[in-house]
């Protein structure tokens, strides 16, 4: 079964809205002189700050690339200053939201729980979770990695109807390799994609298995992205560094092809 392949631009806290603007601008004109593949997708994660001026760009420029958010909190309103709901981002056109990135694991103490909540409510509002897995360096090294990515789907994904997590996103993002300038290599990154699509099966059955996609992220640029598309499991990227410049991010989106 060929899956669609998913490559997505995760900004982090980079690129406010007047740069924003400027790099969809920048990307359309790129993207109309060498379209993206057939069968390919393509999604921008600004900053919340940004999501409305990069809706209106892609919009009013018919860019071929889809809304995404980096966050969202689990409830949908109530008193949680500086926070912002799924329901929140759905009525922005968002599309895919990343769930459980190791930054927010780290940095602002997102528990299993918490992610598992947060992709509830991603769900809940008919959008698409990216969710995030992988290991430390140290769990690497103790031959932990594959532990910690199940355990980290277990938590996510058990006990959830098969087609519903055979429509998800799984971006497997080894921390080590994140922000390092140091790719898994290609082998690495099939050896657990390959795991990850197991492990669903577990999980959720067969079905689910075969139809998730499953994307590979941590220091992707556009000389490695082709290899590691290449790989029978990977459907797709998930870029940090190098989806700040269009044309590295175009460059990116259309490896392969
Ligand atoms: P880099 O591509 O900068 O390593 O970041 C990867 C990442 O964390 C994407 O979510």
């Amino acid at each position: 079964m060929s899956r669609q392949v998913i490559v997505s631009g995760n900004w982090k806290m980079h690129h406010n809205h007047y740069e924003a603007i400027q790099f969809v601008q920048k990307l359309a004109a790129l993207l109309r002189t060498s379209p993206l593949p057939a069968g390919r997708q393509a999604t921008l994660h600004p900053t919340f700050t940004s999501l409305r001026s990069v809706q209106a760009a892609v919009e009013s420029d018919a860019v071929p690339v889809l809304l995404g958010a980096q966050d969202c909190h689990a409830e949908d309103r109530g008193a949680y200053t500086g926070e912002v709901s799924a329901e929140m981002l759905s009525k922005l056109n968002v599309s895919y939201v990343i769930v459980g990135h190791s930054e927010r694991r780290a940095y602002c103490g997102e528990t299993d729980e918490v992610v598992r909540a947060k992709l509830d409510a991603v769900l809940r509002h008919s959008m698409t979770p990216i969710l995030c897995v992988g290991e430390t360096l140290e769990q690497r090294q103790a031959g932990d990695a594959f532990a910690k990515v199940s355990s980290e789907l277990a938590a996510a994904l058990g006990k959830r109807p098969s087609e519903v997590v055979g429509a998800l996103v799984v971006a497997y993002e080894p921390i080590w390799a994140i922000g390092t300038g140091q790719s898994a290599s290609s082998s690495d990154a099939e050896e657990m994609a390959a795991y990850v699509r197991r492990e669903v099966a577990r999980l959720a059955g067969g079905e689910a298995a075969v139809s998730i996609r499953v994307q590979y992220g941590g220091s992707v640029t556009p000389e490695s992205a082709a290899e590691l598309l290449a790989c029978d499991n990977v459907d797709g990227l998930l870029v940090g560094g190098a989806s700040l410049d269009a044309d590295s991010f175009a460059a990116i989106a259309r490896a392969g092809s």
